[in-house]
């Protein structure tokens, strides 16, 4: 009993009133739970502490990139056009295509990529043209680039249903190889695969379902290998 002097209390309590123990079990598991609860605070607010340091580091990294000209998020968002701002639309009707490994050029009349995700606002393209929705005047642009080791052109033709038959050459380029080669005659051997571009842009007017269409002297000479290279669009002015 006397190394038992613990139980004691107990007993005179259980004497006197029997609820005595359990409130103050609960009151200990109380603080204890309390004691649980703000270490778990203090825990998460140092995970979140954490977390807020990892992304100031990760922001910073990034502001990094971009004022210090760093390119490679800029050719990133250049390489995937799906990156576009999509809830942006243009005030005006505009049209931008570009070649592809999907398009099949007719001999002299160039085909436009529809895989390349290409920019079409009030305007369509069909069967190799660009067809107008709107009336009004347009700035109209391409550039090809291409090998030949003959005089190559490159041309804008329009087509109106004003005007039944030919179509109306709008703007026309023609590149001549360089003559150096042709002096040291080796004009055949070393011009096969001189590779130049040609870009024509002017201003037009069209009228609703004008179309117009991107002509060569032979659209085999076309270097297809990336899509930017080759380029048709138009937009109202
Ligand atoms: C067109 O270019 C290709 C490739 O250079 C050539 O093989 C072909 O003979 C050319 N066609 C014409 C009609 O000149």
């Amino acid at each position: 009993m006397p190394e038992c002097g613990y139980p004691s209390p107990y007993v005179v309590d259980t004497h006197a009133n029997r609820p005595p123990l359990p409130p103050r079990l609960s009151r200990k598991r109380q603080r204890l739970g309390a004691a649980q609860t703000l270490l778990f605070m203090l825990v998460s607010l140092a995970l979140f502490g954490m977390f807020i340091e990892a992304y100031l580091i990760y922001h910073f990294h990034i502001s990094e990139y971009a004022t210090s000209g760093s390119s490679s998020k800029l050719i990133a968002d250049v390489n995937s056009p799906t990156e576009r701002p999509s809830d942006v639309l243009p005030s005006k009707p505009v049209a931008h295509l570009t070649g592809g490994q999907d398009v099949v050029h007719k001999s002299h009349i160039m085909a436009w990529s529809i895989n390349a995700d290409p920019t079409l606002y009030e305007m369509d393209y069909k069967d190799r043209c660009l067809v107008f929705q709107k009336e009004g005047y347009y700035h109209v642009y391409s550039k090809v680039y291409f090998f030949s080791s003959e005089p190559f052109e490159h041309s804008i033709h329009w087509r109106t249903k004003r005007y039944k038959g030919k179509s109306i050459p709008l703007l026309s380029s023609t590149t001549h190889p360089e003559s150096s080669h042709r002096k040291k005659g080796r004009y055949h051997s070393f011009n096969s695969d001189q590779k130049s571009n040609s870009y024509l842009g002017g201003v037009f007017h069209f009228y609703k379902d004008d179309a117009i269409f991107v002509h060569v002297s032979n659209s085999s000479q076309i270097v297809r290998s990336k899509p930017f290279e080759n380029i048709f669009g138009a937009f109202m002015i």
